[in-house]
Order: C-alpha cells, then sequence, then structure tokens
C-alpha cells in the first residue's frame, strides 16, 4: 500500500468516526423512502428490460469476459482501496436476490440500504438511481423477476480497513450522497444522464475521498481502473455534430473515426447502444446544448 493510499485511509477513518456521530444525532434520512408506497403500481417486463439498458445493469453484473451467467455477478471492480465483487441478482432465492421484496429493492436502489439495513458501496451508483421513479423501480423488479434464476455465491469483498467495514460508509454517504436529489425530468436527455446513466459516476471530477461534489462532466483524470476519463461539457465536445454523437451512442466510434475503448465499450455495448434512436437523440441533444458544465 502506498503512503497516499494510506494518508487517504487514515482521513477517511477519521472522518467516519466524526461524521458518524452527526449521523446518528441527525439520521440519515431518505423523505422518499420513508414514504415510499409502491403497491398501487404494476410492473412491466418489457419496460423493466428497457429500464435496465439506460441504466447499464448488465454489464456490471454479467462477467461476461470470464464467462458469467447473466447478472449472476462476481463481475471484480478495483480501487485503490481494494477489490470490490458485484452480486449476483438472478432470482435465485437463496445466492441471488428472488426473495426480495419490492420495497426492499427499491431501498437498495433508492437509499443504497439492503434488506440488513446495510450500507452500500458506491460503486453500486445507487448515488445516481436515487431520483429513478417508482414506475421504473416497479418495472426493473418485475423484468428482474423473469431472469433465470442462477446458484452463484458472490465473492467476498477485499477491502482495507475501516472501509471493509460496512458502517464506514454512513460516514462517506452522509458527505456525498444526497438521497432527495431532485433533477429535471422534463428534459429525457438530462434525465438519462444524469439519473440512471450514471454518466457522472465516471466523467465527473471525484475528491480524494471518491466524493462527487459537482455533477458537471468535466472528466476525471482517475477513472475506473486509474484510466482517465475524458471531460464531455460542451465546451470538450465542439467538434461533434449532433449527428456524430447519436453515432458515438449507438456504436462507439468517434468523429475522428476511431472507436472508443476502455470502459465506455461497456457502456454504449449494454447501455446507450439497446436505447431507441429517440434516446439517443435526446442525450446527445442535452450534451451539446452545454445545459451539464459548458
Ligand atoms: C458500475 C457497476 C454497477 C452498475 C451499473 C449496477 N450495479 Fe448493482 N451493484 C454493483 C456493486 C459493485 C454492488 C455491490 C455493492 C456492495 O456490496 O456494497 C451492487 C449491488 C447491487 C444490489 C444489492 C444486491 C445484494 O445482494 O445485496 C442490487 C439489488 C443491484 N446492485 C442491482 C442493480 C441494478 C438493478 C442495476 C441497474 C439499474 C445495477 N445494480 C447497476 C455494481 C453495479
Ligand atoms: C464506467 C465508466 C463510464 C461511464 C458510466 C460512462 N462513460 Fe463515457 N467514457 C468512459 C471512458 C473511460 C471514456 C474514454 C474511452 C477511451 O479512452 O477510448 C469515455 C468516453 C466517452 C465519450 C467520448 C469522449 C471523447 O472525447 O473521446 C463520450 C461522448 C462519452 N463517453 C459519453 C458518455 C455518456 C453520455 C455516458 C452516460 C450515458 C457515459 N459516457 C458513461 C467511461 C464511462
Amino acid at each position: 500500500m502506498t503512503a497516499r493510499v494510506l494518508t487517504r485511509v487514515a482521513a477517511l477513518l477519521v472522518l467516519a468516526v466524526v461524521v458518524g456521530y452527526w449521523v446518528v444525532a441527525t439520521g440519515l434520512h431518505s423523505e422518499r423512502v420513508a414514504s415510499l408506497d409502491l403497491s398501487s403500481l404494476t410492473g412491466d417486463t418489457r419496460e423493466g428490460e428497457y429500464v435496465a439498458h439506460t441504466a447499464g445493469c448488465v454489464a456490471c453484473h454479467t462477467d461476461a469476459s470470464n464467462g458469467g451467467s447473466f447478472l449472476a455477478g462476481g463481475v471484480a471492480f478495483n480501487t485503490p482501496f481494494g477489490t470490490l465483487y458485484s452480486p449476483n441478482i438472478t432470482s435465485d432465492s437463496r445466492t441471488g436476490i428472488g426473495d426480495w421484496s419490492l420495497t426492499e429493492f427499491a431501498t437498495a436502489m433508492l437509499a443504497g440500504v439492503s434488506p440488513e439495513g446495510e450500507h452500500y458501496y458506491p460503486a453500486f451508483p445507487y448515488t445516481s438511481y436515487s431520483v429513478m421513479s417508482d414506475q421504473e423501480l416497479v418495472d426493473l423488479k418485475a423484468w428482474l423477476d423473469t431472469v433465470e434464476p442462477v446458484s452463484q455465491v458472490t465473492p467476498r469483498h477485499d477491502l482495507v480497513w475501516p472501509l471493509s467495514n460496512r458502517s464506514s460508509m454512513l460516514g462517506w454517504k452522509a458527505l456525498f450522497f444526497d438521497p432527495d436529489r431532485e433533477i429535471q425530468t422534463t428534459d429525457r436527455g438530462g434525465y438519462l444522464v444524469n439519473g440512471p446513466g450514471h454518466c457522472a459516476e465516471c466523467h465527473a471530477s471525484r475528491n480524494r475521498l471518491g466524493g462527487v461534489a459537482d455533477r458537471a462532466l468535466v472528466g476525471n483524470l482517475r477513472g475506473p481502473d486509474g484510466q482517465s476519463v475524458p471531460g464531455i461539457t460542451a465546451s470538450d465536445l465542439r467538434n461533434w455534430t449532433q449527428e456524430d454523437m447519436e453515432l458515438f451512442l449507438e456504436v462507439g466510434i468517434l468523429p475522428d473515426g476511431d472507436f472508443s475503448g476502455g470502459h465506455m465499450t461497456d457502456v454504449i455495448e449494454y447501455s446507450t447502444g439497446l436505447l431507441t434512436l429517440e434516446d439517443r437523440q435526446a442525450i446527445a441533444r442535452y450534451l451539446l446544448s452545454g445545459a451539464n458544465g459548458s
């Protein structure tokens, strides 16, 4: 471990303790989750599959490069703090999420809290999903319920202490997670980018504790796996036309004819490339309009 990582961990520990007290005193509260009532809604499995495309669930929960089963998890995420593994989210009731209620599922998605009341790490982008609509969550759950159950135990995370303790996430969440974040929902492109599409998780800059303080898409020199992620504000994209962007989001080809690489390949394969033309057009318009950082 480098001194830099140790310093960060020490800083996080101190913060976790300080913020921990504050959180215990004030409570980390989501108004939305507290008053959640999904009982009157009916899920549509086809819509749910489409919602999964808008959110890229399959890319992170299917270990495709190692021949893993659909949504059975096991994808490794390497971070400066250790390795996390995505869980099995098939309908298997023992090793997957088959016996979760709709409310338990929605609470995980909106507040990053498990049925046991434990806090998830933000490698699971609930920080972006928290704005998803009730109907989207109900549809998503209906679709997940139809996914073939696969019995596969999720590997344990291998994280440095104190992050290995999930309670440390309470401090992180108190600092960097607003469960009641509100976004414009009238602009479909902006909604997809800032909500389910979770573009900011990679394209916004993060502070030393891994928090996204400002969701402007200015790029991140140290993105996933330590790779740099380019800025995609309107000025970064000044040489792109609307058509360039639509084509890029569909097949990953850049205006100069090169293909995009790294993590963006997965985003295109499992998310933007599977969306309707209208949705890709809306995302392209939003990015080029300068509404999210110019
Ligand atoms: C960027 C990668 C990534 C994406 C995209 C992603 N997840 Fe996850 N997900 C994870 C990781 C990593 C965890 C484990 C978090 C932890 O253990 O704290 C997780 C945890 C979960 C859990 C908790 C499961 C359990 O057993 O406790 C559920 C449910 C879930 N994800 C569903 C989804 C759904 C539905 C989508 C799409 C809307 C999605 N995820 C998209 C990485 C991702
Ligand atoms: C898991 C991380 C990740 C997510 C999520 C992500 N991107 Fe990317 N994106 C990247 C990386 C990495 C690159 C650079 C790829 C390369 O080096 O070829 C990139 C490149 C791009 C580019 C090309 C920029 C350029 O100048 O070359 C665009 C446009 C883009 N992403 C748009 C988006 C949009 C829109 C979203 C949300 C729907 C999104 N990305 C979500 C990681 C991500």
